[in-house]
């Protein structure tokens, strides 16, 4: 049906299950090794240290070898007990039916502080308020008022981009998404005013300290390292750019804006509304959490068209035969079916949010163990979306592989790019618009070639970013 989400959209919905589909017994095999009321068995550390050097050295590695010990494994980095959870079944008991006993990692473990009071990080009667503010911003017929803005900056990249330019699918991405942002959150454009650049710079800081050539995770933003003095001047000038922008607001009793801001803001006209704090904190964690994930997802699916012609030939027939001029429009890509196949099997492959976080708040029973109150679980994607008792083939890009049949029969929480149950991704409709947009856009006077012989090899740095640039050859249809 014309405008309403797609198939893997409803799945990953809790809010919009009714028709999702219940997942077949055939395909639905119960977790390998089920417990026996210990703490899960998983690779011996060094003493003290853990699994830490195993872990930080090569993680890919390191998950590679946990799979090996079943689909609840048990280990410890830096002094952390630690669990990983590989079946998606247990990932539904986590995230979904027993959600209240599970929370958010705590970041100052790690001498981590960010946007504490935003909609990511806060736990109990604060988010659950926060969540209900914020959710009418995210309905769909909010959203499509976005879609001119995400279609208009796409535009203007193709314009920009030359016939045979060589270019960084990543950089150039997340400059898009970071326009179509801080439009979409604030109405104001990167370029075109102060406030526009001191945000932009700061949420660029916050994607270098996430991103893979950042510092650590582990070395807190308090030691006085340059770099962390440059990530806290950045992160003190947003603050103060958007206490300014909510102020302004308030003594103007502005009500010409039709932005996230003013939403969240006008959420609370009756008095029982986020504090400036909150509001800044949700902004930032807006900015994080929607910026470099969608770029991500745009810079996985160039890519995979790039390597796949003929998936691309049928994604350009398909935009052509539904798309009149050059602005392919919210309307027109609600219903396109193979964009829709090609976005859900690139976020397979290539997850933006690689793991889910969570962290047992009481002594919890999982598949048969007992994980005590805290411990810190990782739920990760990118290895259940590649699982072959789930998928035939799963290193392959197959769109046609998303029929109603497979996603049918295969259990619920096997595909799940933007998590599940109450915490489950609140841009998820704003993202997929987006990506939806920009593709279509892209796709319509574009084609891609991908530089280079080798495929991005994604690090697990904040989101799930290439190592390298991802350089593509762009020509002109
Ligand atoms: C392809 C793009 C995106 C992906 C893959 C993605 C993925 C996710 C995932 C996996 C979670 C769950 C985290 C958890 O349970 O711990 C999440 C939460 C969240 N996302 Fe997204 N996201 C995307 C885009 C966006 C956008 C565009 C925004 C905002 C404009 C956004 C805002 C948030 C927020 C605020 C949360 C926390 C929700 C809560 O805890 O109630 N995300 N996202």
């Amino acid at each position: 049906m014309r405008g309403s989400p797609s198939q893997h959209e409803r799945r990953t919905d809790p809010d919009d299950q009714g028709d999702g589909g219940t997942p077949a017994a055939d395909t639905n095999d119960g977790p390998r090794n089920p417990g026996d009321g210990g703490f899960p068995s998983g690779p011996d550390g060094i003493p003290v240290l853990g699994n830490t050097f195993q872990f930080t050295d090569d993680p890919h590695a390191f998950y590679d070898e946990l799979a090996g010990y079943g689909d609840v494994v048990g280990y410890s980095v830096a002094r952390q007990r630690m669990a990983t959870v590989l079946h998606p079944d247990l990932v539904e008991q986590v995230l979904v039916t027993d959600s209240d006993r599970y929370g958010k990692w705590d970041l100052s473990d790690f001498g981590q502080q960010f946007a504490s009071d935003g909609l990511l990080f806060t736990e109990g009667a604060q988010w659950r308020e926060q969540r209900t503010q914020a959710q009418p911003a995210f309905q769909l017929d909010r959203i499509r008022s976005y879609g001119d803005a995400m279609a208009g900056y796409a535009r203007e990249l193709v314009e920009d981009l030359d016939d045979g330019e060589v270019f960084a699918a990543n950089g150039r991405f997340s400059e898009l998404t970071l326009r179509i942002l801080v439009d979409s959150l604030f109405d104001l454009d990167v370029d075109g005013s102060e406030a526009g650049e001191t945000i932009t710079h700061g949420a660029q800081a916050l994607n270098e300290r996430a991103g893979p050539r950042g510092v650590s995770t582990f070395v807190p933003t308090w030691v006085p390292t340059p770099s962390n003095r440059r990530y806290n001047r950045a992160m003190a000038e947003f603050e103060d750019t958007v206490d300014d922008l909510i102020a302004e607001r308030r003594a103007a009793e502005d009500g010409d804006h039709d932005d996230l801001l003013a939403m969240l803001m006008q959420a609370g006209d009756d008095g029982e509304g986020m504090s400036d704090k909150e509001l800044r904190d949700t902004m930032l964690t807006f900015l994080f959490a929607g910026h470099e994930t969608t770029s991500l997802a745009l810079t996985y699916t160039t890519y995979l068209l790039a390597e796949h012609p003929d998936v691309a030939d049928r994604l350009h027939r398909e935009v052509d035969a539904a798309v009149d001029g050059d602005r392919p429009g919210t309307f027109d890509v609600f219903g396109l079916e193979y964009l829709d196949r090609v976005c859900t099997e690139s976020m397979r492959l290539y997850p933006p949010a690689y793991v889910v976080f969570r962290e047992a708040r009481e002594d919890v029973e999982l598949g048969g163990y007992e994980l005590p109150a805290d411990t810190k679980l990782t739920l990760p994607q990118f290895r259940i979306h590649r699982d072959e008792r789930w998928y035939d083939d799963p290193g392959e890009f197959r769109p046609d592989r998303w029929t109603d049949e497979f996603e049918d029969s295969l259990p619920e929480y096997a595909y799940f790019p933007f998590g599940g149950g109450p915490r489950h991704c609140i841009g998820m409709r704003f993202a997929m618009l987006e990506l939806k947009l920009v593709l279509a856009t892209l796709v319509r006077d574009c084609r891609f070639e991908h530089v280079g012989d080798e495929p991005p090899e994604p690090r697990m740095a904040a989101t799930y970013q290439p190592e390298e640039d991802v350089r593509l050859r762009v020509t002109k249809r």
